[in-house]
């Protein structure tokens, strides 16, 4: 398809903004509960994973660095993403310790972006974590150089293949390369479309008094 079609599909393409509101008096003070509400509603009513969040980092020449990961744990000090503590977003949070991630929920076309100080979980929760996955997933975790440059795919299967001659008939432990990271929020947005591109965006940030909510204009 040429360029001028595919722009004639975008503009065809209509933006559905679902009903829905977010005040002030029905918010929670607190910007984790009012993430816990949410992301209760997403998890019944989403067709898509609501734990796929996109992770922003800062590169080595100061540029923002998007990816998709996914939530897997909430905790009171905040939200947990599993990893290879070498690839290019792990090296990049080694340098700057501070991360943003998003949450775009179509359904409700709401999404949550959340800022934050980011530094690796305990090990022992990682090899916790890492014993539950698929074997599977175990095996290209100890095989995959993730974000290196390979020859090709026959490399990264030759790669899995010594993995499991490797540990063959024996469990495959976590890699000490392989993790997780806590991303510990200074900042909160909430954002619930609206009609006519008068959303609502509820952001809460932290200061020395605590969580301090404002609103933001759409
Ligand atoms: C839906 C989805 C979920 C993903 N989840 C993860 C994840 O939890 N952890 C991860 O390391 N990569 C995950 N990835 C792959 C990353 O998007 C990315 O390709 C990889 O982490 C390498 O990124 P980097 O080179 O910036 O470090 C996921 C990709 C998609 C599309």
């Amino acid at each position: 398809m040429d360029l001028e079609s595919l722009n004639l599909k975008i503009k065809k393409v209509k933006y559905e903004a679902k009903e829905g509101e977010l005040n002030e008096i029905d918010a929670a003070s607190d910007p984790l509960e009012q993430f816990v509400g949410w992301f209760e509603e997403a998890l019944q009513h989403e067709s898509s994973d609501p734990t796929a969040m996109v992770l922003s980092t800062i590169d080595t020449a100061h540029c923002p660095d998007s990816r998709v990961v996914l939530l897997k744990e909430v905790t009171p000090q905040g939200f947990i993403f599993f990893t290879n503590y070498r690839s290019n977003k792990a090296q990049q949070l080694d340098m700057h310790q501070v991360a943003a991630i998003n949450f775009h929920w179509p359904n409700f076309t709401r999404q949550i972006r959340i800022k934050g100080r980011v530094q690796k979980i305990e090990r022992q929760k990682s090899d916790e974590y890492f014993a539950t996955r698929a074997r599977g997933m175990q095996l290209a975790a100890q095989s995959s150089p993730q974000s290196a440059v390979i020859a090709n795919r026959e490399e990264l299967d030759a790669r899995v293949q010594a993995m499991e001659a490797k540990f063959q008939d024996q469990p495959v432990p976590c890699p000490e390369h392989w993790g997780g990271y806590i991303l510990i929020p200074t900042e909160y947005e909430f954002f619930q479309s609206r009609k006519w591109r008068m959303h609502d965006r509820l952001a809460y940030r932290l200061g020395d008094k605590g969580w301090e909510r404002v609103r933001l204009a759409p």
